[in-house]
């Protein structure tokens, strides 16, 4: 296991265009029983209510979303492009069919009982706050539609964020 420091919210340097955008990131869900994880390229980080917020965007479709919906927490993985292969199995491989950290090379870590990837470079630990079913109604833009030709629609996790740590 890698041993990794908090850091205070203010020290945080990313860009999120960057880091989640190109370099994705593993967000990870469940107990030290049962877990998952799955990989997400949309998502941020920012401020809500007053408190430190990162938030994403999961599919109805995705077994992590079992997890996300029945668990208070989740964490946001990011990690170095030498686990490219991994984020992409991750992407491509439902945990429904098998136990894909092991599959990917990777390793389970917990901070405070959550969930997260150990070869994380840093991670978000995130107390979930709310979740918002993004159904066509709310749409304003047309364009918007072709993401969800096949009614599998997201929904938006916003979790406080109650601890950053880097490896
Ligand atoms: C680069 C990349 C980015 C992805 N981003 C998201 C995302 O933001 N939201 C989402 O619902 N699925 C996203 N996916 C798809 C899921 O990671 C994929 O469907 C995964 O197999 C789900 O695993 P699960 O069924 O074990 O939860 C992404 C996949 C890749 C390869």
């Amino acid at each position: 296991m890698h041993v990794f420091q908090p850091i205070p919210v203010d020290m945080l340097e990313i860009n999120p265009f960057e880091s989640f955008g190109k370099d994705w990131a593993l967000v990870s869900s469940g107990s030290k029983k049962r877990a998952n994880t799955m990989t997400v390229s949309w998502g941020g980080i920012g401020v809500l209510w007053g408190k430190n917020v990162a938030f994403i965007f999961v599919r109805d479709s995705r077994y992590t979303k079992e997890f996300l919906d029945q668990g208070e927490f989740f964490s946001i993985s990011f990690m170095s492009q030498e686990y490219r292969e991994a984020l992409n199995y991750c992407g491509s491989h439902s945990g429904r069919d098998g136990d894909k950290v092991p599959e990917a090379g990777l390793t389970w870590n917990y901070k405070l009982s959550i969930p997260f990837i150990d070869e994380g470079s840093f991670v978000v630990l995130c107390h979930k706050l709310s979740a918002v079913k993004l159904t066509e109604d709310s749409f304003l833009s047309p364009e918007i539609a072709k993401w969800y030709k096949d009614g599998d629609l997201h929904t938006m996790y916003i979790g406080e964020i109650i601890e950053l740590m880097a490896r």
